[in-house]
C-alpha cells in the first residue's frame, strides 16, 4: 500500500506525527509537503495528494489542516476522489467501507494525536464492502460527470 500525505502549515505538526507511524509500521509513503510551519494555502496541498490518489500512483491519501475541512473540500475537487473529514474511529472505518474513501482528511487543532493515530488505521484497515454500496458510489462518479461536462 502507496499512500501520499500532505498538509498545510495548520497540520503540519500532526503531519509529523501520523508520518512516523506509517514510518513505524513499514506502510510506503511520499510526503507532498508543507514541510514546516510557514504559512501555505491548503488547497495546494490537497490538489498535489488528490493528484497522485487520483491518477492511480499511490492508493490512499492523508491530508491534514487546522481543521481537516479546507484541505477535505479541495481534494474532494479533482474527479475520481472521495475524501473522507473524520474526527472518530466509527467514521474512519465506516468512510473506507462505505464510502470507498482514498483520502482521509484530519484536523490538527481538532484532534489530537493519539486519537489521529487511531483514525488513520482504522481507515487504513477497512475494506470497501461493496454490494449496496457499489451503486451508491457510482452515483457519485455520475454526479462528477454531470458538470465536468
Ligand atoms: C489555516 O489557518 C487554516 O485555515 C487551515 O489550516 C484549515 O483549517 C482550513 O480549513
Amino acid at each position: 500500500m502507496k499512500i501520499a500525505v500532505g498538509c498545510d502549515h495548520g497540520g503540519f505538526s500532526l503531519k509529523q506525527v501520523i508520518i512516523e507511524h506509517l514510518k513505524n509500521k513499514n506502510i510506503q509513503f511520499k510526503d507532498f509537503g508543507t514541510f514546516d510551519t510557514s504559512s501555505v494555502d491548503y488547497p495546494d496541498y490537497g490538489l498535489a495528494v488528490a493528484e497522485a490518489v487520483a491518477s492511480g500512483e499511490y492508493d490512499k491519501g492523508i491530508l491534514i489542516c487546522g481543521t481537516g475541512i479546507g484541505i477535505s473540500i479541495a481534494a474532494n475537487k479533482v474527479p475520481g476522489i472521495r475524501a473522507a473529514h473524520c474526527t472518530d474511529t466509527f467514521s474512519a472505518n465506516a468512510a473506507g467501507e462505505h464510502n470507498n474513501a482514498n483520502i482521509i482528511a484530519l484536523g490538527e487543532r481538532i484532534t489530537g494525536p493519539g486519537l489521529a493515530i487511531d483514525i488513520v488505521d482504522a481507515y487504513l484497515n477497512s475494506k470497501f464492502q461493496g454490494g449496496r454500496h457499489e451503486g451508491r458510489i457510482n452515483k457519485i462518479s455520475e454526479i462528477e460527470k454531470k458538470y465536468n461536462k
